[in-house]
């Protein structure tokens, strides 16, 4: 992996394994082949699935023009060697699901192919797509035993995207212009932060109104739900990939940007042993640094509502695993 900052090509040889050749698996390989990222090995559990995605991709090249490879494969052994890894296997929610209901299934799935890939590509950086997120990323960092910056999970960008697409839809002004920071669990805990939201440095808080504000807050904890109930087969997925996408290339390419992910909290914000949407420092050691922001006396107790309900559900999910 080159150590030199910002946007240095990867190596021909750079790989970037995704298990889970499903609709963010296979956008996210789109995104990693088209931006000239990386080499990808796409893993599913279905025979003939990845390998008819993965030419598909290939095919595509002709009129792309990247030089990347794209593996189609049902077996591990095709992933070793692999810089970072995704995990993006699983059962999308179903509308009326909560992520919670997915526990039972996609632990099982997740753990599996964290061990696998994780057991033939030992220097990875692992990114956990799969939901429910923040209890995933925590049982594939125990099923692994990597060191805690190397697990990430994928969802602070997604929801801080989704936050500064609606901001500026109502304002009407260009979204290359908006920054938005949402924190805690990816779920209907989780915390836009307004005053950390701006619009070329300005907080939204001086744009708009706190009932306006409030809708934007509402419609990005419902963002993927709304996207469900509309599609009622599947869930989001073009977000979904670029997010993971811009996580990679912060990795890949020792970008050092400022995203929020769900990452190991070791003392900050007076938390330990879970894993939680914060604002991180990505690069190519994974999570570099977790940046904990001042909250107001409101935000706190938002963000430790979303903390303690994490924490209970990692309990549930160790006893249902059991
Ligand atoms: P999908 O159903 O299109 O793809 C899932 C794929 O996983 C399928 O191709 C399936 O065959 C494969 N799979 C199942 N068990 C497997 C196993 N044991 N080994 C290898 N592959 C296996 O679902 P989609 O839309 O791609 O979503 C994938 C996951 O990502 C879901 O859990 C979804 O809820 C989650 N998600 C999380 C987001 C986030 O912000 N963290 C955003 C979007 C989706
Ligand atoms: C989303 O937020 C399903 O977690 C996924 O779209």
């Amino acid at each position: 992996m080159n150590s030199s900052p910002f946007s240095l090509p990867t190596s021909p040889s750079t790989r970037v394994s995704i298990i889970g050749a499903g609709r963010v698996g296979s956008t996210t390989a789109q995104r990693i082949a088209e931006k000239n990222i990386a080499n990808v090995v796409l893993l599913d559990i279905v025979e003939g699935w990845p390998q008819g995605i993965a030419l598909d991709l290939m095919q595509a090249r002709g009129v792309e023009g990247h030089d990347r490879e794209i593996i189609g494969t049902n077996n591990y052994d095709d992933t070793a060697g692999s810089d970072i890894v995704v995990v993006a296997a699983g059962l999308p929610r179903k509308p009326g699901m909560s992520r919670e209901d997915l526990i039972k299934i996609n632990a099982s799935i997740v753990t599996e192919a964290a061990k696998e890939a994780i057991a033939r590509s030992p220097a990875a950086i692992l990114i956990v797509v799969t939901n429910p997120l923040d209890i995933m990323t925590y049982l594939a960092w125990e099923s692994t035993g990597l060191p805690e910056g190397r697990v990430i999970g994928m969802a602070g960008v997604l929801d801080s995207a989704r936050f500064q697409t609606f901001i500026a839809m109502e304002l009407g002004v260009s979204i290359k212009d908006i920054k938005a920071t949402v924190l805690g669990s990816h779920g209907d805990l989780m915390i836009p932060l307004p005053r950390y939201s701006t619009v070329n440095g300005i907080p939204i808080t001086e744009l708009m109104d706190a009932v306006t504000i409030e809708r934007l807050v509402q419609r990005t904890c419902n963002g993927g739900a709304e996207v469900v109930g509309l599609m009622k087969t599947g869930s989001a997925y073009f977000a979904p990939a670029s997010s993971v996408s811009i996580m990679i290339e912060s990795i890949l390419f020792n970008q050092s940007r400022i995203l929020p992910c769900c990452a190991s909290l070791q003392g900050a914000y007076g938390l330990n042993d879970i894993f939680l949407g914060v604002t991180c420092r990505l690069g190519c050691h994974g999570v570099e640094e977790v940046l904990e922001l001042e909250l107001t006396d409101m935000e706190r107790v938002a963000f430790m509502e979303s903390a303690e309900f994490i924490q209970r559900s990692i309990q549930e999910a160790k006893a249902i695993l059991k």
